[in-house]
C-alpha cells in the first residue's frame, strides 16, 4: 500500500514514525516523469532500507526563465501507479504553494563546483537544486538518499552541501540506466523529434570515444577533450555545449590525466538540451 502525502507536516510525520518504529527510511527525490532511471534509484533504496518515499516536485528555484518549467513533461497519475508498482510505502506530491508559500529568501550555494560545466550555461540552476533539496532533507529528516549519476555534477553538488553542512542524510549514488543504443535514459528525452532521436546516441558514443583514448594509454586532457568533440561535430543535429574531463570530487581538470575520472558532455538537439558523463581510470 503506498500512502500519498501532499502536505509537509503529513509527510514528516509518516517518515518520523518510520523510524520511530525501528524502520530505515530511503529517500528518492525527483521531478516526475518518471521512466526506468528513476525507478532503478526506488528499487536500490528498496534493498537497502524498510520503507521507501519517493518525492515528485517539479521544483520551480531550478529553472531559469527562459527554460522549460511551463512545458516541462508532467504525469502524476502515471507516477504514482510506478511508484506503487516498484514498492515505495510514500509519495510526496506538494503543490509550489506547499513547499515556498512565501518567497525564498533562505537559499543553499554550493560555490566552486556549482559555477562549471552545468553551472555555466545555467548558473542559478544548481542553487535551486541545493535549496530544494536542502528543504526535502528537512522534511524527511535522517535517512539516506539516492541520486543518479546521470546528473553526475548535481550528485557532487548535493554530496558537498550535506557534507558542508552536516546535514543527517547518507547521499548514494546510483548508475545511470541507458537505452539499448546508449542514450541515458532522461524525462527530457520526449522533446526530442525522431531525427534528434536518432542522433541523441551520439553523447555516448563520444563519451565511449574519449574513454577509449584513455583506455589507449592517452594522457592529454586536450586530446580526450579533442575526441569527443570531433565524434560530436560528425552529427549535425547535435551543437555541443562543452566536452570535459576532470577530477571527480572538485570538478577541476587534471593533465596530464591521472586516476579516477570524469567525463562529462553537454548538447543541443534543437531547443533541447542533453548531458551525460562516464567514469574513467587513467591508470
Ligand atoms: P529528476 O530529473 O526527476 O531526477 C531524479 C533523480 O533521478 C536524480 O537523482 C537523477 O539523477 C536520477 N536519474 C535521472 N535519469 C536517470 C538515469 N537515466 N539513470 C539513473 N538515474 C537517473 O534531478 C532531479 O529530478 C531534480 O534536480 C531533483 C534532485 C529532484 C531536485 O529537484
Amino acid at each position: 500500500m503506498t500512502e500519498t502525502h501532499d502536505t509537509i507536516r503529513g509527510f514528516r510525520q509518516a517518515l518520523d514514525r518510520a523510524r520511530a518504529s525501528g524502520l530505515a527510511v530511503g529517500l528518492v527525490p525527483t521531478m516526475g516523469s518518471l521512466h526506468a532511471g528513476h525507478l532503478s534509484l526506488v528499487e536500490r533504496a528498496g534493498l537497502d532500507n524498510d520503507v521507501v518515499a519517493v518525492t515528485n516536485f517539479v521544483n520551480p528555484l531550478q529553472f531559469a526563465a527562459d527554460e522549460d518549467l511551463g512545458s516541462y513533461p508532467r504525469h502524476p497519475d502515471r507516477d504514482e501507479a510506478l511508484v506503487a508498482a516498484a514498492g515505495a510505502a510514500h509519495v510526496f506530491v506538494p503543490s509550489v504553494a506547499e513547499m515556498y508559500p512565501e518567497p525564498v529568501l533562505t537559499t543553499v550555494s554550493v560555490a566552486g563546483i556549482s559555477e562549471t560545466m552545468e553551472g555555466v550555461s545555467r548558473p542559478t540552476h544548481f542553487s535551486g537544486v541545493a535549496t530544494a533539496v536542502a528543504k526535502l532533507f528537512a522534511i524527511a529528516g535522517p535517512c539516506r538518499a539516492y541520486f543518479g549519476e546521470k546528473d553526475f555534477q548535481q550528485l557532487a553538488v548535493v554530496r558537498r552541501m550535506v557534507a558542508d553542512l552536516s546535514i543527517p542524510v547518507d547521499v548514494i549514488g546510483c548508475p545511470t540506466v541507458r537505452a539499448a543504443d546508449g542514450l541515458a535514459l532522461s524525462s527530457r528525452n520526449v522533446y526530442l523529434s525522431a531525427e534528434q532521436r536518432r542522433a541523441a546516441p551520439v553523447l555516448h558514443r563520444a563519451l565511449r570515444a574519449g574513454a577509449d583514448g584513455v583506455g589507449r594509454g592517452e594522457r592529454s586532457a586536450d586530446a580526450v577533450v579533442r575526441a569527443m568533440v570531433t565524434t560530436v561535430a560528425a552529427e549535425p543535429e547535435a551543437e555541443l555545449d562543452y566536452a570535459e574531463v576532470v577530477e571527480p570530487q572538485r570538478f577541476e581538470r587534471v593533465d596530464p590525466l591521472a586516476g579516477d575520472l570524469r567525463l562529462l558532455i553537454a548538447a543541443r538537439f534543437g531547443q533541447t538540451r542533453l548531458i551525460d558523463n562516464i567514469a574513467v581510470l587513467a591508470d
